[in-house]
Formats: structure tokens, C-alpha cells, sequence
């Protein structure tokens, strides 16, 4: 009997004007969601993107007063460069947020790279995860923040690679051409309370129209296998929504 594939969340799509406007809604989206799972279940766990997109929302995380001992910070992925490398998602996130807000730094989860390779990160990351969810059923985080490439990547979730169709682990090796990542395999990314996609720019439209599109091949646009058990949001800038097949409900602010 073939299982029936689960149902797709049903995505919340909101598109703002430009990027500063989608940055100003995420912010507050996104301090809006901390504080409600910090005071639903006394803390939060959010994993964080990497790319361009989200770092001036970082910068204005720098900016607001939040529970920081309560505040439990991972990244969705991350390059295999050390984390003083010029491509580090971690050097980028401390340096626009973390090294300005008193969270400690026992709270703060990065991706080990000093290994001795990519696949002894994933490992070390998995039993990081592990340790600090205290299970050992796939950890849920209340807040996911993923981007998408102009490929339809999202995470280090790159076309026909391996790190699709790894259905075990929580975190596997990604592979962007000749540069291996560390990455939360969709086992993780789909259990996550709340996903947020931020996706600016028209150089995202082929991308987004086919991650819309009622079928197209999950394998060449993975962000379609993003598909959480909890709420999914897309936050877009006007140019990138112009992907968006026509039957999409979107909310333009
Ligand atoms: C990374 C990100 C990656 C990113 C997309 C979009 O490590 O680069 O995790 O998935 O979100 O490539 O990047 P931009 O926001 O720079 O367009």
C-alpha cells in the first residue's frame, strides 16, 4: 500500500516591497515567535541561515531586548571553513549580532569545522543536537530560518545531491559544487514548530516559481521538500514574488 505523502503545510506567503521592508517583518516576526515560545515552554531554539538575505535582520536582533538566557542558538548550516573563514554563516551571525546581546555563550550551538573532515562535523553536530535537545527522537526547534538560492537550494540542500535523500541522520554533509557544508538534513527542518523563508531579489523567480509549482522535481528545486510539521511562511520581496505562479495566495503587505 503506498503511503500517502504527508499533507504540505500550508504555506503563509507575504510579500513586502523590498528587502528592507521583508528585513523590518521578519524582525519583528521572528522576536514576536521567540518570546511566544519562550513563554509557552521557557526557552527557544532557533537555527539560523546563512547567505546575505538574513543578515540585516541579525544586526537588528543586535538592536532588541530579549530573554537571552532563555535563547538557544544553532545554524541550519554551515560552510566547512574555519570559523574565522570569510565564508563562515557563524563569523557573519557573531559579527552582526551575537558579539553586541548578552546571551551566553553556552547557549550558542556552532557547527564544528576544526575536524578532520566534513562528515566528522556532521557527526560531532548530531550528537551536539543530541545533547542539548536531551533526546533521542529528531529534535524539534520552534524556529527554522532557511533562504533559498536562485537554484532553489535552501540550507546546504543542494540540487541532486546525496544530503536530499538522507532520511536518518539529523545532520548530513552538503555538497555546493567543490565546497563540502554541514547541514540539518529535511528530517529535522520538517519537524520544526515554525520554517521562515526569506527569499529578496528577481534573480529568485525561476527558483520560486517551480518551488510553487504544483509539480516540478524536488531533486532540481529542493526547497520543495521543505514541508513542516508545524507553520511554514515565506517572506519575499516584490521582485522575487513575481515567481510566484498566479493561484499562490499571498498576503502584500
Ligand atoms: C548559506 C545559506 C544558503 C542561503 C541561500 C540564499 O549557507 O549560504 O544557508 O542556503 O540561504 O544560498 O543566500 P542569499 O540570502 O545570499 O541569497
Amino acid at each position: 500500500m503506498t503511503v500517502a505523502p504527508p499533507l504540505k503545510a500550508v504555506p503563509q506567503v507575504h510579500v513586502y516591497t523590498d528587502k528592507a521592508t521583508l528585513v523590518a517583518a521578519a524582525t519583528d516576526q521572528v522576536i514576536e515567535l521567540i518570546r511566544d515560545a519562550i513563554a509557552t515552554r521557557g526557552r527557544c531554539s532557533i537555527a539560523l541561515s546563512g547567505g546575505s538575505t538574513p543578515k540585516p535582520l541579525y544586526q537588528d536582533l543586535a538592536q532588541t531586548d530579549l530573554d537571552w538566557q532563555q535563547l538557544y542558538i544553532y545554524w541550519g548550516d554551515e560552510r566547512y571553513v574555519p570559523a574565522t573563514h570569510a565564508d563562515s554563516n557563524a563569523k557573519m551571525t557573531y559579527e552582526a549580532w551575537l558579539n553586541h546581546v548578552a546571551i551566553p555563550a553556552e547557549n550558542i550551538f556552532t557547527v564544528p569545522t576544526d575536524t578532520a573532515s566534513p562528515q566528522a562535523s556532521a557527526e560531532q553536530y548530531q550528537q551536539a543536537l543530541a545533547t542539548s535537545f536531551d533526546t533521542a527522537d529528531t529534535p524539534v526547534f520552534d524556529i527554522i530560518l532557511l533562504g533559498m538560492g536562485d537554484d532553489g537550494h535552501t540550507a546546504s540542500l543542494f540540487p541532486h545531491t546525496a544530503a536530499l535523500n538522507e532520511t536518518e541522520r539529523w545532520v548530513t554533509v552538503g555538497q555546493k559544487a567543490d565546497q563540502p557544508r554541514i547541514t540539518l538534513t529535511t528530517r529535522v527542518i520538517n519537524q520544526a514548530r515554525h520554517v521562515m523563508f526569506l527569499v529578496a531579489g528577481a534573480n529568485k523567480q525561476t527558483a520560486l516559481s517551480q518551488v510553487f509549482a504544483p509539480t516540478a522535481d524536488s531533486a532540481t528545486y529542493p526547497a520543495r521538500l521543505i514541508n513542516p510539521a508545524g507553520n511554514l511562511s515565506w517572506l519575499l520581496d516584490t521582485d522575487a514574488s513575481i515567481g510566484l505562479p498566479a493561484d499562490v495566495e499571498r498576503m502584500v503587505h
